[in-house]
């Protein structure tokens, strides 16, 4: 019976489904075969046009490539289509791919309405009011116009680094064993004690006890809180990936991370995209070995977007660039540089002494500044640097103390331009020293000697349960694709930024 039901399926062969190919897929083939009698459609939007009497050429972008193609319109009868081929418009144009005679392109599409060429506007735009003009456009105005600003050649070349860099990073886990997790955005910790999380409820109770018709006098007051306790957009993804490390072992996410930074800097943003990885069982070289790991995953990666066109595309928004900092971190052999906190702090001083002015003097005991972590990576080192072993009593709770028991097994990848890219630490695994630091936090109250109302709880459990040595790092993704690309203001180098004051859309 059943199947009888689908036979008339059982003959059909599943057709093979394809999009058709855009710009890239076009002109990346380096052996492009020719066909005039074979026609080609590309689809995009016009990104300069020059009108003469007989023929019209019109640069055409779909995103998918640095590069665009010219199409070259031999000009018909109706001159309503020539009037609405705007800078900006949306086509779809049909016709002979041949090649160019012209200098910077191969290829370019013939589109002759003789020949059984077709032009469609599939969007107008009016060349007037298109906030997109060919003039060169600031950084500022191009922010106000979020909306818009993938139009241009070197944000959509952005995307696309973020989005090469996004499978990079994919590619190189999966090569290491690791198992990429899908972490809670919503939380009830704040991972980094630093009290920036966002809190979160909604715009109006909702709970289901709120919503019953005549609450009767002994009905209890409806909790206050949506999950019945307070809930937070998460800062880090550490803490869960921790509870998963301990089961997958290898673990790792690249995921939004929300923070209520008032600093309002070009490194920082209320929304940002980390990439966060936890392992179990690491190896026994300490802190040292969590740096290798780092390294050779930002060389890996580096190394492969540094050949890709997008990036000479996004040089058009450069901020600096007089020393190739990303030559010395790239194309050298050498490891990079490996300091403790301890003899960063001494270096400063020594610079202090040779007449280098900071605002903050460097100090045991007392924070990096911007400016002291730029020194380090841009004069002292001029490449990228590690800094380990910081204070304990800089550093969040959940870090591995040393046995000077002074300070923790912990980093901060200190890059030019940028600062910090990456912070990460061997984690405390013995529960009695977590649970010393958890109290000396704050996160165990004083009068609960077993912890058990602690909302950081289960964070203990991790340890008395089968608590496995681990370690792990995070890395700002618009950090690592500023300096990448030499855009240091990562309000670039997200879609759509989000800072203290500003959101727009
Ligand atoms: O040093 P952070 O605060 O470390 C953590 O959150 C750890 N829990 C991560 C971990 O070990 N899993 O942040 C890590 C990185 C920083 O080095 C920086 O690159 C980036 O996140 N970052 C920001 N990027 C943009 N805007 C902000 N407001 C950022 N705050 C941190």
């Amino acid at each position: 019976m059943i199947t009888r039901r689908f036979a008339s399926f059982a003959s059909t062969s599943t057709k093979k489904f394809s999009l058709p190919k855009n710009i890239r897929q076009l002109l990346e083939p380096t052996d492009i075969t020719l066909d005039t009698a074979k026609s080609s459609t590309v689809s995009g939007w016009i990104t300069s046009i020059r009108k003469q009497k007989r023929v019209s050429f019109a640069v055409i972008s779909d995103g998918s490539t640095s590069k665009s193609l010219q199409a070259v319109l031999i000009n018909g009868k109706d001159d309503n289509i020539l009037r609405r081929l705007t800078n900006g418009a949306a086509v779809r144009l049909t016709g002979q791919l041949v090649a160019s005679p012209g200098s910077g392109q191969s290829h370019e599409l013939l589109v002759d309405e003789k020949t059984g060429g077709v032009i469609e506007v599939l969007g107008e735009c009016d060349p007037e009011t298109y906030p997109i003009q060919k003039k060169a456009l600031t950084p500022e105005y191009l922010r106000d116009h979020a909306h818009l600003r993938a139009r241009t050649a070197h944000i959509a070349a952005m995307l696309r680094l973020r989005d090469v860099l996004g499978r990079r990073i994919n590619s190189w886990f999966e090569d290491q064993g690791f198992c990429s997790v899908n972490t809670p955005i919503i939380t009830a910790s704040d991972c980094e004690g630093a009290g920036e999380a966002f809190k979160l409820s909604p715009i109006q109770s909702r709970h289901p006890a709120s919503t019953s018709a005549t609450p009767s006098p002994t009905t209890p007051p409806p909790p206050s809180e949506f999950f019945n306790s307070p809930a937070y957009l998460t800062v880090s993804h550490q803490l869960h990936l921790e509870a998963l490390a301990t089961s997958l072992s290898r673990v790792y996410t690249l995921s939004p991370c929300f923070r209520a930074e008032p600093s309002d800097t070009s490194k920082h943003l209320a929304e940002f995209w980390m990439l966060e990885a936890e392992w179990a069982f690491p190896t026994p070289d300490g802190v040292l070995g969590v740096c290798d790991l780092t390294e050779a995953l930002i060389r890996s990666i580096g190394s492969e977007v540094r050949q890709k066109d997008d990036l000479e595309a996004i040089a058009k928004l450069k901020s600096t660039g007089d020393k190739d900092y990303l030559a010395n971190a790239f194309e050298s052999e050498a490891p990079w540089a490996r300091m403790t906190y301890t003899e960063a702090v001494k270096e400063l001083q020594t610079a202090v002494s040779q007449g280098v002015k900071f605002e903050y003097q460097p100090q045991w005991g007392r924070p990096l500044q911007s400016e002291h972590e730029l020194y380090l990576a841009e004069t002292l080192i001029g490449g990228p640097v590690f800094v380990t072993d910081y204070p304990a009593t800089l550093k969040p709770f959940y870090m591995r103390l040393n046995p000077d028991e002074k300070t923790v097994a912990c980093f901060d990848l200190l890059v030019p331009h940028i600062g910090e890219l990456v912070g990460g630490s061997v984690r405390e695994e013995r529960a009695d020293i977590l649970e010393r630091q958890m109290r000396e936090a704050g996160l165990i109250a004083k009068d609960d000697p077993t912890g058990q109302n602690s909302s950081y709880k289960w964070y203990l459990d991790l340890r008395k349960f089968g608590g496995a040595p681990h370690a792990g790092f995070g890395m700002g993704f618009e950090r690592l694709v500023g300096w990448l690309s030499g855009v240091h203001n990562i309000r670039e180098c997200i879609p759509m930024p989000r800072w203290a004051g500003r959101m727009l859309l």
